[in-house]
């Protein structure tokens, strides 16, 4: 699957004959001027790196950049016949974001196939004509990967947007964030409370171990590595509800994700502290999660982690101050394509996701929504008291009468009184 960088070249502005490409670098000179002053005609925004490590990355510095066989393309690949002239264009983009101020410009990147033989994304064929948004490590191939009879071994690159992860080293960061504490780990990352030197704000960092990360094994069509996939939703993220990311940093080992600090810890911490949440509590932050579910699927991203320990309490008065958090098992949708990998965590998981072989989407979601709201709400208590292996611990129907949620008086009932009590006596109830 390897390919000499003699089977493809690239041609940079200067040496481009055509009209048509003079022509289009400079409007985009033109518009990276009239768009913002950040950036400059010599600003390397992106890369597309060959899978034939030898090959040096292309560097994007224009707006619009022609991939294909004809000469006047940016990027010249001549690989084989079933290219196309022109065979797809990748372009950056200028885009108001709504919520943000009004001034607050993105820059998403998309792909445009314009070959009848196709581009394919992640091993997903986007068609002529058809246009989709591009993230961080996509795999571009031009030659379906998944053809049975290959004569030719696919043309295959990666692309980076160096806009929205930004090359540092760990000095950088220890130079611009005080590491104040550690407030969670996981399987790959560790997360810690931090200041930013600068502003003296109150942040969260969460590291990622990038080496840790392996390739989608699952996928086997696909070379997209997974330990993007936080970094591209949080990206294109912007919500009230949702965990807000500052900032993406990478070095050689590390992958760094900024976010807003959330200081009153997960919602199931808190339900451990108060034993339940009542129907009142637990239909606000229910609210607020399928409101944030909601924008995530609007936006074609599947969270697939649902659940009490990624809903993170802003502060430690309110119980309803919540957030949706941690994107590390999400993904975007390609054309709504399904996805089938085996990920998640086991009690929230839909059923479709542990069927070999079943292709599953957004609704994997809202299982784990549900099972979500059986945790939380108040009558999981009384559920809890009943189905206590050891006869003797379960309540006698007597009591059950009394049970504030069978009394419908939860919300005058103080945690002290059945939850903290409950919870000393049996210890651990979730
Ligand atoms: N923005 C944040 N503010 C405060 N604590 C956080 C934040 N993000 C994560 N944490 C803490 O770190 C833990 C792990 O983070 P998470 O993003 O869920 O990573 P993982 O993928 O390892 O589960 C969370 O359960 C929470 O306790
Ligand atoms: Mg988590």
């Amino acid at each position: 699957m390897s390919f000499s960088s003699s089977e493809y070249e690239t041609v940079s502005e200067s040496e481009s004959e055509s009209s048509e490409s003079s022509e289009s670098s400079e409007s985009s000179s033109d518009s990276s001027q009239s768009e913002s002053s950040e950036s400059s005609d010599s600003d390397v925004w992106g890369l597309l790196r060959f899978q034939n490590k030898s090959a040096l990355p292309v560097e994007l510095t224009e707006s619009e950049i022609k991939i294909g066989r004809s000469k006047s393309c940016h990027v010249c690949v001549r690989y084989s016949e079933k290219i196309s002239s022109v065979h797809c264009i990748i372009k950056r983009k200028v885009e108001r974001q709504k919520q943000k101020s009004a001034n607050h410009k993105v820059h998403p990147v998309y792909l445009l196939d314009n070959s009848l033989n196709g581009t394919f994304v992640n091993g997903i064929l986007i068609g002529k004509g058809k246009e989709i948004q591009l993230n961080y490590g996509d795999e571009i191939t031009f030659i379906s990967t998944r053809s049975n009879n290959k004569p030719n071994p696919p043309v295959v690159f990666h692309f980076q947007n160096l806009k929205i992860i930004k090359i540092t080293t760990e000095d950088e960061i220890e130079k611009r964030y005080h590491f104040k504490k550690a407030i969670g780990e996981g399987l790959f990352s560790k997360v810690y409370y931090v200041k930013d030197r600068n502003t003296n704000e109150r942040l969260a960092v969460k590291i990622i171990d990038s080496k840790k990360f392996q390739k989608d094994i699952n996928s086997l069509r696909s070379n997209r590595n997974p330990l993007f996939d936080e970094v591209n939703s949080l990206s294109r993220i912007n919500h009230p509800l949702i965990i807000q990311n500052k900032d993406f940093f990478i070095t050689e080992e590390w992958l760094f994700i900024i976010l807003e600090y959330a200081r009153g810890g997960t919602l199931s911490q808190k339900i451990l502290e108060r034993g339940y949440y009542s129907e009142k509590k637990a239909r606000i932050v229910f609210n607020k999660v399928a409101q944030a579910v909601e924008h995530i699927h609007d936006l074609d991203i599947v969270h697939r982690d649902i659940k009490p320990d990624n809903i993170l309490l802003m502060d430690k008065t309110s119980d309803t101050n919540v957030k949706l958090s941690d994107f590390s098992l999400s993904r975007i949708l390609i054309n709504e394509n399904k996805m089938s990998t085996l990920v998640g965590t086991i009690n929230y998981v839909a059923p479709e996701i542990l069927i070999p072989d079943l292709k599953y989407s957004k609704a994997c979601d809202l299982w784990s929504l549900g099972i979500m709201l059986y945790y939380i709400v108040s009558a999981k208590n009384l559920i809890r008291r009943l189905i206590i292996r050891n006869p003797k611990g379960r309540l006698t129907a007597k009591q059950i009468r009394k049970h504030p949620w069978c009394l419908g008086k939860l919300n005058k009932i103080k945690d002290e009184y059945y939850g903290l009590k409950f919870k000393k006596r049996r210890g651990k109830q979730y």
